[in-house]
């Protein structure tokens, strides 16, 4: 998992609270906080709850244990290997979910291949959903939420790809597009 570390005058959303109760409360309601969340028994969908789906002839199976959310899958990212891999998180929320998945290394989760389709309650394979040239090279998208997402889907997002074992251990102030990512760090405005 990418790591929650407050920086460079960042403070988090819950620090706005005591003074902009009705603008924090507005957010709280909106998708812009859930634009991508950590998993757990409080935001996991029920289509990750101890089920089991078939997309393009690959096998999902979908298992709750310890408050804690697995998936079992042929895994890209160990040659189609069959593996058990926690889901840590999901980015999206109001029409689709893409999840995450811990990789081998441990701040870079991997993507599932398949998305789910809110309204329709449906999973469909991401490249169905995410449409590229058809002769862009295939990849196992490992590190593409590190690399890519978190830059709109995370707020001070700091990628930080290890230049010696070119793995990547971003960093951000907060998961989700929060007051910060719009207004800008608020350590400042709030000693003021
Ligand atoms: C200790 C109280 C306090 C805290 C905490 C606080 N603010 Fe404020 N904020 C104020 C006050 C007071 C104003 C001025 C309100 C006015 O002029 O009507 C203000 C104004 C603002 C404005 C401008 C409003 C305008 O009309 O131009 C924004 C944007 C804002 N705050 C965002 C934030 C964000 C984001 C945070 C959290 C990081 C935050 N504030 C935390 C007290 C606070
Ligand atoms: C340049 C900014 C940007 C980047 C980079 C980006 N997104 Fe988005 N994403 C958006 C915006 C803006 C929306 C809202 C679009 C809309 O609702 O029409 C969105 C919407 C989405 C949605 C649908 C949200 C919903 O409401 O259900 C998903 C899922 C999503 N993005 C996933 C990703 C993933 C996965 C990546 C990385 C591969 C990514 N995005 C990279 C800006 C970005
Ligand atoms: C997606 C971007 C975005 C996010 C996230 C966001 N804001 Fe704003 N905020 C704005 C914009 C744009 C305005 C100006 C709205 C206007 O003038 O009508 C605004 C206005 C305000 C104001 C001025 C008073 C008002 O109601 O017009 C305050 C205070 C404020 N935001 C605080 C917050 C706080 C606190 C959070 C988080 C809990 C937050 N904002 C999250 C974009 C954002």
């Amino acid at each position: 998992m990418p790591t929650v570390v407050l920086a460079d005058g960042y403070v988090g959303s819950s620090s706005c609270r005591e003074c902009h109760a009705d603008e924090h409360q507005s957010w709280h309601d909106s998708y812009h906080r859930t634009m991508t969340q950590v998993i757990s028994k409080s935001t996991a969908p029920q289509a990750i709850v101890n089920t089991q789906v078939q997309v393009e002839g690959q096998t999902y199976s979908f298992e709750q244990r310890d408050g804690r959310f697995f998936v079992e899958l042929d895994d890209p990212t160990l040659h189609g290997q069959r593996a058990t891999r926690q889901l840590v998180m999901m980015t999206g929320s109001h029409h689709m979910h893409v999840f995450w998945y811990e990789s081998d290394s441990e701040h870079t989760p991997a993507q599932l291949p398949i998305v789910y389709l809110i309204d329709q309650h449906r999973w469909i394979p991401r490249r169905s959903a995410f449409l590229r040239p058809s002769d862009f090279p295939k990849t196992t998208e490992l590190g593409r939420w590190n690399q890519t997402c978190s830059s709109c889907h995370s707020t001070h997002p700091r990628q930080r790809l290890q230049k010696e074992t070119h793995v990547w251990d971003t960093h951000v102030a907060e998961f989700g597009i929060s007051c910060e990512a719009c207004h800008g760090p608020g350590q400042q405005h709030i000693e003021l």
